[in-house]
């Protein structure tokens, strides 16, 4: 059980959730691929430097979200894949995809689930009025951002808050329980009953 876990992590924009994996440097993980579907994704930029294999899968030249995500899966079954994670990937994946590869694909949102799912959660939170919002890392089943929670960290909201303000504290505790949570699983240390996500001493 010396072998590291391989993630592939799958982006579209920014990458510092990627980022933010990269500098963790857990000790057991290698991140084996990157994979964006958008050719101008600055992650791409990012890894430049890294020696990490990287491969743009352009969803717009395919007809269809099937043979799109039969691209996915034909790049990343060579490399023996444990666990993918999904940075900022702005493509939802069918259940074509995720069934297969249960429990072994993780997710960041930038809310606490349930609460504020889908795109603009920040905006979301802030006009809602909630005093607390933060963000959650949970593995992905068949709908969107409804799966087993693994961890979550809470980011108040002040009274002074614009939407830039409170996205950058999100970002900054995304960039810890991410790494952290892909850490866990790394250890083994991630138990699953029903919808609960322990984690084992
Ligand atoms: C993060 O806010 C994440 O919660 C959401 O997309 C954003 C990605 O940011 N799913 P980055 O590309 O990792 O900088």
């Amino acid at each position: 059980m010396n072998d590291k876990t391989r993630l592939a992590v799958l982006v579209s924009g920014s990458g510092s959730n990627l980022q933010a994996m990269i500098d963790a440097q857990i000790p057991n993980l290698e991140i084996s691929l990157v994979i964006s579907n958008n050719p101008k994704a600055y992650a791409l930029e990012r890894i430049e430097k890294y020696n990490i294999k990287s491969v743009v899968i352009d969803h717009k030249k395919y007809s269809n979200r099937e043979d799109f995500e039969e691209e996915i899966i034909r790049t990343i079954e060579p490399y023996r894949i444990n666990l993918i994670a999904l940075a900022g990937f702005m493509r939802i994946l069918s259940p074509y995809f995720v069934r297969p590869y249960k429990y072994r694909i993780m997710n960041i949102h930038p809310a606490l689930l349930p609460s504020f799912p889908g795109i603009n959660s920040v905006k979301q939170a802030l006009e809602y009025g909630v005093k607390f919002t933060g963000c959650t890392v949970h593995f992905v089943d068949e709908g969107v951002d409804t799966g087993p929670i693994i961890l979550q960290a809470v980011v108040p909201i002040y009274d002074k808050d614009t939407e830039e303000t409170l996205l950058e504290r999100v970002h900054n505790e995304e960039h810890k329980i991410y790494p952290e949570a892909i850490k866990l699983y790394s250890e083994g240390r991630l138990k699953i009953s029903d919808r609960r996500v322990l984690i084992s001493p």
